[in-house]
């Protein structure tokens, strides 16, 4: 299973990953994990990228997608990944169908968790005091939010245009959103 998760900061992308990695038994591939962590470990890549991500913009897409490539040629994707936070823009999109077609390894399905703004805005808040990430900030946070409306929603459609999305609710409880979730992935029962 080769899957998408779409849908704004604060929706539930890394907290369903981390369930569908259980459940799929594949890997979890999170841009933003990648990025913090090249940002933690100091390497030319993550200084490049620290600035941008505390200001809630987007890392460049040749950034990205360089170490996007590196992590799915790794050798532990060939039964599928769940990926989360990528693509973030139509350049991205297509890059990423690029890329899986030189590897041969299709998006199944994209799920985009719809969850409305200000329960996003409440949710990124909690984890604010919790966790303390630096783009959690409230200015970072309209930031995202913005680029989000602007650049990222548009990829919705391009997963529906070519018939590979699921939208799924995403607010209630997490168990509630993966079983959801869940529901999207099981093949349809057949009639008769
Ligand atoms: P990234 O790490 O991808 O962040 P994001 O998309 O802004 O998403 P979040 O991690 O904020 O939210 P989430 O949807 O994963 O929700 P979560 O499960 O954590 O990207 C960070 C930055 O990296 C970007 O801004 C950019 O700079 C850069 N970047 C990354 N990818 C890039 C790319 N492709 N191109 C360019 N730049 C890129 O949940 C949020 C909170 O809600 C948690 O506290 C959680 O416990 C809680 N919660 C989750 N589900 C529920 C629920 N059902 N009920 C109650 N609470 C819930």
């Amino acid at each position: 299973m080769r899957l998408v998760l779409l849908g704004a900061p604060g929706s539930g992308k890394g907290t369903q990953a981390s369930r569908l990695r259980e459940h799929l038994q594949v890997p979890h591939v999170s841009t933003g994990d990648l990025l913090r962590a090249a940002v933690k470990a100091g390497t030319p890549l993550g200084l490049q990228a620290k600035a941008v991500m505390e200001s809630g913009a987007l890392v460049s897409d040749e950034i990205v997608l360089g170490m996007l490539e590196e992590r799915l040629t790794a050798g532990d994707t060939g039964n599928g990944f769940i990926l989360d936070g990528y693509p973030r823009n139509l350049v991205q999109a297509n890059a990423l169908d690029a890329l899986l077609r030189k590897l041969g390894q299709p998006v199944d399905i994209a799920v985009q968790l719809d969850v409305d703004a200000e329960l996003l805005v409440e949710r990124i808040a909690g984890r604010a005091q919790v966790e303390g990430r630096a783009d959690d900030t409230p200015e970072a946070v309209r930031n995202r939010l913005k680029i989000y409306n602007e650049a990222t929603a548009p990829v919705v459609d391009f997963y529906r245009t070519t018939g590979r999305l699921a939208c799924v609710n995403g607010v209630g409880s997490v168990d509630e959103v993966f079983q959801r979730i869940l529901e999207t992935l099981a093949p349809t029962p057949e009639v008769g």
